[in-house]
C-alpha cells in the first residue's frame, strides 16, 4: 500500500483544494491530510485565517478523499509524520515547488500543479473589503498602514492629516490625501483614528452617524461619559467602535491573562508597570500625544484587566517639563483595591526599567522590558525548578492582530475587543481625572 501525506490551511475550502486532494490520492493508496493548527499558522505569519480548525477539518473530512485527518501543530512535525505514518510520498501544489526539498531525505516528494486563478486569500478579501481610513497627524500611522499589507480584507483608501511628513513618507500611495475629515469619512467604510484625544469625540461621534465602523487609539475619549454614549451609538447602529492598545492583542499577554485567571499565581496582590520613552523632537511640532495618554492606556490595561475596575481609590504623582503644566514627563498612579494595590509609572521624557510584575499568594509573574511590546514571560515561584517560561510569536508588535480583530468583528457584525467596555469606560475617566488634576499631587 503506498501511504501519501499533504499538509494545507484549507481555509474556506476551494475547488483547487479539492483537485489538489484528489490528485494526491491519486498518487497513491491511503491519504493522509495534515490541517494547520490555529497556532501553528500565527507562527508561520498566516495570521488571518477565517475558520477554526474544527471547521476547517470537518470541510477535509466532507469531501470525503483523506483516509486520514491529522493536525500539523509544530515546525519540524512533517518529518515526524513521515516516520510515525510509513509514509512513500510527501506531495503539496507546485506553490512550494523547492521547499520541501529536504524531505527526500525520508520519503518521495512530489510538487502537484497548482489549480489557477483560486486561493483561500482571495476569497477572503473578496468577501470583506474594508476601506480604511487613518486620521491624524502622528508618525505612527507610517506603522499602521504598513502592517494593513499583513491583513486580507483591509486596505488602506484614504489619509486625513495636516503633516506633510506623512504625506512625503509611504503613505503617498494612498488614493485620497485630504485635511477635510468629511471628505474621508465619505470614502471609506471605516477610520482609524490617531488624532490628538480631545479631538476623539467628535471624530467618533461623526463616523458614527455616517454609518462608519472605528478603531481608536485609547484613550478613547477624555469623558467616561462620552465614552458610554458613544458605545452605545455603535450599538444601536449596529457598528463596530473599538480601541486600540496594540498590547492587548499581543498572544503572550492575551495568555498571561489567561494563566492568571486560572490561578496559576494564586490571588493577584499587586501589579506594577512602567512605560516610558525619551523621544526626540527635534525641530518638528509636537504632533503626537503627551506621556499620559501615550503611555497612560498601555499602563493601566493589566491593572484594570488583572484587579478590575473597582479600586478604592487612586493618588496620581505628576511631573511637568514646562512651567504652565501642559506637558507632563512622569506620572506615577497608585491604586488601592480591597484586597490588592496596583502601581503604573508612565514617562515621555524620563527613561526607567519597563517591566511588569504581577505578585501573587503563589507565584509571580514577570515581564522584561519592554513588557508592551513582549513575546516571552516568565511565570516564577519560591522552588525555582517550578519556574516556567512562555514564549509566543509577536509580529508587528500586535497592530496586526488588532487589525485584524477588527476586521472580524466588522464581518460578524459584532464587538470582539480584547479590552473589556469597563476597562475603556474606567480609563476614560482617569484621564479626565488627570485632566481636572483631581487627585494629583504635582512634583
Ligand atoms: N492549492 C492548490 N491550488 C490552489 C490553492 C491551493 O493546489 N489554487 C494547494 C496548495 O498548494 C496546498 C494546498 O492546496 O498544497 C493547501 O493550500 P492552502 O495554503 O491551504 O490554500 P491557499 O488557497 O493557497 O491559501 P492561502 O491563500 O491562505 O495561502
Amino acid at each position: 500500500m503506498i501511504k501519501v501525506i499533504t499538509y494545507g490551511t484549507y481555509d474556506l475550502l476551494h475547488y483547487g483544494h479539492i483537485k489538489l486532494l484528489e490528485r494526491a490520492k491519486a498518487l497513491g493508496d491511503y491519504l493522509i491530510v495534515g490541517v494547520t493548527a490555529d497556532d501553528f499558522d500565527k507562527k508561520r505569519g498566516k495570521i488571518n485565517v477565517s475558520q477554526s480548525l474544527m471547521e476547517r477539518i470537518e470541510a477535509v473530512r466532507a469531501t470525503g478523499i483523506a483516509d486520514e485527518i491529522i493536525v500539523e501543530e509544530y515546525e519540524g512535525q512533517k518529518i515526524d509524520d513521515i516516520r510515525k505514518y510509513g509514509v512513500d510520498i510527501f506531495t503539496v501544489g507546485s506553490d512550494w515547488e523547492g521547499k520541501f526539498d529536504y524531505l527526500n531525505e525520508y520519503c518521495k516528494v512530489v510538487y502537484l500543479p497548482r489549480t489557477e486563478g483560486v486561493s483561500s486569500s482571495e476569497i477572503r478579501t473578496a468577501q470583506a473589503g474594508v476601506r480604511l481610513g487613518l486620521v491624524g497627524d502622528s508618525l505612527f500611522l507610517n506603522k499602521v498602514y504598513n502592517e494593513t499589507a499583513f491583513v486580507n480584507g483591509l486596505k488602506v483608501y484614504a489619509l486625513c492629516t495636516n503633516n506633510s511628513e506623512l504625506t512625503d513618507g509611504e503613505l503617498k500611495r494612498t488614493e485620497l490625501i485630504t485635511n477635510s475629515y468629511d471628505e474621508l469619512l465619505e470614502n471609506v467604510d471605516a477610520v482609524y483614528l490617531r488624532s490628538l484625544p480631545s479631538e476623539h469625540y467628535e471624530q467618533i461621534k461623526k463616523a458614527l452617524d455616517c454609518g462608519r465602523h472605528v478603531l481608536c487609539e485609547s484613550p478613547v475619549t477624555v469623558d467616561e461619559a462620552q465614552c458610554e454614549e458613544l458605545y452605545a451609538l455603535a450599538r444601536e447602529k449596529k457598528l463596530i467602535l473599538m480601541e486600540a492598545i496594540k498590547t492587548a492583542y499581543s498572544t503572550a499577554f492575551a495568555r498571561l491573562l489567561l494563566l492568571i485567571k486560572g490561578g496559576s499565581i494564586g490571588n493577584v496582590i499587586s501589579v506594577d508597570a512602567t512605560c516610558t520613552s525619551l523621544k526626540q523632537y527635534a525641530g518638528t511640532i509636537r504632533t503626537d500625544w503627551n506621556g499620559i495618554y501615550e503611555w497612560g492606556p498601555t499602563a493601566l490595561l493589566p491593572v484594570l484587566e488583572i484587579l478590575g475596575t473597582g479600586y478604592k481609590n487612586i493618588n496620581m504623582i505628576a511631573h511637568f517639563e514646562d512651567d504652565e503644566h501642559l506637558h507632563d514627563s512622569f506620572v506615577k498612579m497608585d491604586f488601592l483595591y480591597d484586597h490588592a494595590v496596583a502601581s503604573i509609572k508612565v514617562g515621555d521624557g524620563v527613561k526607567s526599567e519597563g517591566e511588569l510584575i504581577i505578585s501573587g499568594t503563589k507565584g509571580y509573574i514577570y515581564v522584561p522590558a519592554p513588557w508592551w511590546k513582549t513575546d516571552y514571560f516568565e511565570v516564577r515561584y519560591e522552588n525555582p525548578d517550578d519556574n516556567r517560561r512562555h514564549f509566543y510569536q509577536l509580529d508587528g508588535e500586535g497592530i496586526r492582530y488588532e487589525l485584524v480583530a477588527f476586521v472580524r468583528a466588522i464581518e460578524r457584525g459584532s464587538q470582539i475587543s480584547n479590552i473589556d467596555e469597563a476597562v475603556t469606560f474606567k480609563m476614560a475617566e482617569i484621564m479626565k481625572e488627570f485632566e481636572n488634576r483631581e487627585n494629583v499631587t504635582v512634583i
